[in-house]
């Protein structure tokens, strides 16, 4: 697929957004980098060049700070009722479901996800967000407490915005990543200076101009694309942002977390994972073998809570193995734009080449490939849907985070829950887990063994905006969504008066 195609498949609306160079968005002003730079966007389908944006740096995110310092304290941004805030937050999500199809398609362009998943899944869990969120402004109150001193006091708790929140989001969900840390930030009050991921900044940047149409006061929202080293560790060592919330990998989770000892801003993480895939031989094959190749393939494997690692007890093993790599053989793997596609690319030639290394450092510390293993050849980022069995726990493929359509399959031979329990949680991961049985016992049981910040029954990847997510152990710190992620962004002050 040479370019023209790709764009041929676009609506009008995404190829006049693709047609010229995006600028960052701070202030409400669309500019150019301080420095001038831009770097190119690329279509993981083929390669291709899909248009370029402003690359924003240390210079840029100084000036987003304090446009963002000035919303939070003395701006249209600071004085706002939450009854505007959430009227702001609703206009955004209906204008984002106006443009439904064109962020879905920009979307697929920009990550090479099936556009079909985009529309079905991203686009409008990402409106959700915002309005779940909505629903939050008004709802943000502190409460009276009667005191034992000696004496007459009235003493209440308030609830305050913690300020000027640096953001930065990965590629997977450039969309959704997007919508699940400005949501609640922006309903609790605070001020964003929001990175999207170099591989993929084009949905961030149409969310910019759909804040701009909804009304959003100046300095609100700023959107800086940039790469990590530059821009992301600017926002992440900034002495003027109060808070920092990353979502991407463990590794670089932890540089963040050293950055902003420097002010010691406050810190949520949401980081990688290797969750379990736990099958008991009681379960429902019927739900498990497409439960078990959803787990891993949705979204070309590239999500943090990827049921990455089957664990399947003796006795079915054999069978949910086969029954995966038959499912994994049978999914369409083409460009995301194409309707017809399953699994589209990965995101870049970066993550291509290092889910293609894990493959290969499989086969070398001896695991066998049950299906796929290889690419499709030609331009693009494509990998077959690979289940890898024969894997030992120490081997890299087991131990780390893959992040592509990978699955290494696991047989274990105890009845033992507690023992089932210790081999699922020999991670240095806690995001997910999912539990394959029809004993309810058995279920809610291992739901309280598995050291994770989700635990799903009978089923993987369920979301709903209303349910914190998060990791256990080196996954992260903090939770998402769900009225949890709210005390991320809200401070605590007690007030006491002697009357
Ligand atoms: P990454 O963690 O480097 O990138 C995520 C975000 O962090 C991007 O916006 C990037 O620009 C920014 N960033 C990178 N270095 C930074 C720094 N020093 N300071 C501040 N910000 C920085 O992830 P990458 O390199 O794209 O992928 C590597 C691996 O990370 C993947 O193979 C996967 O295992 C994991 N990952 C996990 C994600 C998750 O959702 N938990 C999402 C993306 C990647
Ligand atoms: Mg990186």
């Amino acid at each position: 697929m040479d370019i023209s195609v790709a764009h041929g498949k676009l609506g009008t609306a995404a190829a006049d957004f693709t047609s010229k160079p995006r600028r960052l968005l701070i202030d409400n002003e669309w500019v150019d980098a301080q420095s001038g730079k831009r770097f190119a966007v690329l279509d993981p389908a083929t390669g291709q060049q899909i248009t370029e944006v402003a690359e924003a740096d240390a210079a840029d995110v100084d000036l987003a700070v304090a446009a963002a310092r000035r919303a939070f304290e003395d701006g249209a941004w600071a004085r706002m009722k939450p009854t505007e805030r959430a009227k702001l937050l609703w206009r955004l999500s209906d204008l984002m479901e106006a443009h439904a199809d064109e962020l879905a398609e920009l979307e697929s362009l920009d990550n090479g996800k099936p556009v079909t998943v985009a529309r079905a899944a991203d686009v409008p869990f990402a409106v959700e967000t915002f309005r779940y969120m909505a629903g939050w402004t008004t709802k943000v109150h502190g409460k009276a407490i009667n005191i034992s001193m000696p004496g007459d006091y009235h003493s209440y708790i308030l609830r305050e915005p913690v300020g000027v929140v640096g953001q930065i989001i990965p590629w997977n969900f450039p969309l959704l990543m997007a919508a699940w840390k400005l949501a609640p930030a922006l309903a609790t009050g605070c001020t964003v200076v929001l990175k999207p991921a170099e591989q993929t900044p084009l949905t961030a940047l149409r969310l910019g101009e759909l804040i701009l149409q909804a009304g959003f006061p100046k300095g609100a929202v700023n959107i800086l694309p940039g790469f990590g080293e530059t821009a992301g560790a600017a926002i992440a060592n900034h002495p003027d942002v109060d808070k920092v919330a990353f979502t991407g990998s463990t590794e670089v989770g932890k540089l963040i977390a050293r950055a902003a000892t420097g002010n010691l801003k406050k810190v949520t993480l949401e980081l990688g994972g290797k969750s379990p895939v736990i099958v008991f031989p009681d379960a429902d094959m019927e739900r498990v073998i497409p439960g078990a190749a959803s787990a891993i393939f949705f979204n070309q494997g590239q999500t943090c809570c990827a049921g990455s690692r089957l664990f399947a007890h003796r006795s079915v093993f054999d069978r949910v193995v086969e029954g995966v790599a038959e499912a994994a053989s049978r999914l369409k793997v083409g460009p995301g734009l194409d309707p017809s596609t399953e699994i589209g690319p990965l995101v870049s030639d970066e993550q291509f080449g290092r889910v293609r290394g894990y493959i290969d450092s499989g086969r070398a510390e001896g695991a066998r490939v049950a299906t796929g293993g290889g690419t499709l050849g030609g331009a693009g980022y494509f990998v077959q849907p690979t289940v890898l069995i024969d894997v030992k726990p120490e081997m890299k493929v087991v131990r780390e985070e893959i992040f592509g359509p990978v699955l290494v399959a696991e047989r274990y031979d105890d009845d033992d829950l507690d023992r089932i329990a210790k081999e699922a949680n020999d991670t240095m991961y806690g995001l997910a887990g999912s539990v394959w049985t029809r004993d309810l016992g058995t279920a809610h049981k291992m739901a309280r063994r598995i050291r994770a910040g989700t635990v799903w029954i009978n089923c993987h990847n369920v979301f709903d905006v209303s349910q914190p997510f998060g990791g256990y152990k080196q996954s992260g710190w903090g939770r998402e969504l769900g009225e949890e992620v709210l005390h991320n962004y809200l401070e605590t002050k007690a007030v006491t008066a002697a009357l």
